[in-house]
């Protein structure tokens, strides 16, 4: 067992704090120069459910939080239509710092930053993960459409990624908005089978199949989830 599965909330939530820390000073691409303020993420340390956006826009650069803006105020609503709280779960970025005028990150930029979403997914270790928009879509699923696979969870190692379209993207197409809503809607679902997917496995293989080779875990999608 890694030592973060060790760690008591405190220690989760100090690490957090330690990330988010970081992240106000980094330095580590150009973006920091025309931001206001850095945008580590927020929420439970504990979270069962993480939805991960692209970069903070306006408000959010105002601000140092994530999803303060129109996009966050829908994205509030699509949590409330599933019975969860802002304050339950964790919102992050790929990126941390805004792009200057909204721009699409860089693929360097990306890369620079990825470290702090991957330091913050290994603490809170979610048992779903929500990808808004492409750009999170493909830290999970490289090469993929956001057209083709959202609405559809996918195994990606002991958890589930539900891809969605990106809740700003809904706001300026009625089409876009209703198909993220039903989208949203599965996400009890997803949790309800995330969490048979830890049972199963956390439990200890039984004797005989121990002996047998173990094929790696390769991303899978679950049938529940098809069409
Ligand atoms: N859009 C994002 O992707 N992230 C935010 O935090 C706000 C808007």
């Amino acid at each position: 067992m890694s030592q973060i599965g060790t760690l008591s909330i405190e220690d989760k939530q100090e690490a957090l704090q330690s990330i988010a820390a970081e992240v106000r000073q980094c330095q580590r691409c150009p973006l920091h120069k025309f931001a206001i303020k850095g945008v580590p993420g927020e929420g439970a340390a504990n979270a069962e459910v993480m939805l991960i956006g692209e970069a903070p826009g306006w408000h959010e650069n105002q601000q140092g939080r994530p999803f303060v803006g129109a996009a966050g105020q829908f994205l509030g609503e699509l949590l409330r239509s599933v019975g969860l709280r802002r304050d339950e779960v964790f919102i992050a970025n790929v990126i941390k710092h805004r792009p200057p005028e909204n721009r699409d990150p860089q693929p360097d930029e990306i890369a620079a930053c990825l470290p702090y979403l991957d330091r913050q997914i290994e603490l809170i270790d979610p048992r779903v993960i929500v990808t808004l928009g492409r750009f999170s879509m493909s830290k999970f699923f490289p090469g993929e459409r956001i057209s083709r696979i959202h609405g559809t969870a996918r195994r990606h190692g002991n958890r589930l990624v539900l891809p969605l379209y990106h809740p700003a993207a809904a706001l300026h197409q009625a089409s876009l908005r209703r198909t993220v809503e039903e989208d949203f809607r599965r996400l009890p679902e997803v949790l309800v089978e995330s969490r048979k997917l830890a049972a199963a496995t956390a439990a200890p293989a039984p004797a005989a199949e121990t002996a047998r080779p173990v094929a790696p875990p390769t991303p899978k999608q679950l049938g529940l989830f098809e069409g």
